[in-house]
């Protein structure tokens, strides 16, 4: 069996963040790895949930085995949080808890295999590297709409709309919730009205991918697409991370949530993403999602939570209307048009090595920058060694 295979290539991220480790300059930074950073570089546990977790360990019981749909306390707290504004079609909804949000789209991807295989998937370019490999993972045909503008420097809804004209009835539209990785560029609350009625109209399914949830403009303001794509589309999916928002990346925490047209249709897909989720990780880890539970479940810790997403969103906030102030002197920048921790830098291929190998500035050759990754004092080199190596 062994023989037959054959080295699969590291991904150029995972290389990157070890080629990072292993410089041992003092003034390097790191914009690649997608992970919300404070100003001292550190990706700190929340106060939150380093209470929360405090609290679980001298008040849980047991460890035994939760079932395949996770702790379902924690689902209606997260569908609570996401979904409040649109409670009434609760019961249309089929829900489970899983290894955090990638789990959450492969089992989207899984079930749509199942019920439609001829359906096409529309995935966004560019979009977050690991999509396109999830969905062909499952089987499905893989098409891509445009989503920046051909300049790169916004979002151009004409061209995506008239590519997904070509879409037929059945097909699925996956799309970032909000600050989209890696462009950082999101629809408007009427282009999300567009697109709702876009599917309607075609028959297509959107596919929601909500990992950055908070991180952008705030907990409200950022389910502008769920609110306008859920309230008039009969079907939808949406892949929910606990990742980023919670900061607890290695908890494996997220949850998919499928609506179906009536509660029949849900009670039927529930069965089904029992079945698939069974035979692939079978039930997912706890730990993650008991400290979101408890988080939500509390009014003070959930306070807690808030306020320091709130302070989260406010420092990329700011780095990155700083760094389009300066970088804006040196080198084209679109970063004002952006939002989230996101955005993509126009420099080649060459440039980039030069930043890593003659200034310890690590991003992959896309140009995709954590803008989380800098801090204030940072900055002046930054845009200085972009400016060197774009001359
Ligand atoms: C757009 C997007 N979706 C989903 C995920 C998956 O997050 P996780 O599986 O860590 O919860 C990520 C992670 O970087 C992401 O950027």
């Amino acid at each position: 069996m062994f023989e037959r295979l054959f080295i699969v290539p590291q991904d150029p991220l995972l290389k990157l963040i070890n080629e990072f480790k292993q410089d041992t300059r003092q003034q390097k930074i790191d914009l690649g790895v997608g992970v919300y950073r404070n100003e001292n570089g550190a990706t700190p546990v929340m106060k939150a949930v380093r209470i929360a977790e405090e609290r679980l360990l001298t008040s849980q019981q047991s460890k035994c085995y939760l079932g395949i749909a996770g702790d379902l306390e924690f689902l209606d707290m997260l569908g609570y949080l996401v979904f409040g504004g649109i409670r009434p079609k609760k019961s249309r909804f089929a829900y489970l808890q899983t290894p955090g949000g990638s789990a959450a789209l492969r089992l989207g991807a899984d079930i749509i295999k199942l019920s439609t295989p001829e359906s096409t998937v529309w995935i966004g370019d560019p979009s977050w590297t690991n999509h396109i490999p999830i969905f062909t993972a499952a089987g499905l045909h893989v098409k891509t709409f445009p989503a920046i503008s051909a300049d790169k420097t916004g979002l151009d809804l004409d061209q995506m709309m008239s590519t997904l004209a070509s879409t037929n009835a059945g097909d699925v539209l996956l799309l970032q919730g909000c600050g989209h990785n890696p462009s950082g560029m999101d629809l408007e609350a009427q282009e999300w009205k567009q697109v709702a009625d876009l599917c309607v109209e075609k028959g297509i399914i959107p596919f929601l991918d909500l990992a950055y949830h908070g991180l952008v403009e705030g907990l409200e303001e950022d389910l502008k697409s769920i609110s306008q794509v859920m309230e008039v589309v009969p079907e939808a999916l949406v892949a929910v991370s606990c990742s980023k928002n919670f900061g607890l990346y290695r908890e494996r925490t997220g949850a998919l949530y499928a609506m179906a047209p009536n509660i029949k249709k849900a009670e039927i897909s529930l069965t089904n993403l029992f079945a698939l989720a069974r035979v692939s990780y079978s039930m997912p880890p706890n730990h993650g999602a008991a400290i979101v539970k408890t988080i939500l479940k509390n009014e003070g810790l959930k306070q807690e939570w808030e306020q320091e997403l709130f302070d989260m969103r406010n420092r990329i906030k700011n780095i990155r209307k700083e760094l389009h102030l300066q970088l804006t002197q040196v080198f084209p920048s679109s970063l004002d048009k952006g939002k989230g921790m996101f955005s993509l830098l126009p420099l080649t291929p060459q440039q980039i090595d030069k930043l890593k190998l003659d200034h310890g500035i690590y991003m992959p050759y896309s140009g995709r920058i954590n803008i989380a990754g800098l801090n204030r004092n940072a900055i002046p080199a930054f845009v200085k060694s972009v400016s060197t190596v774009a001359q």
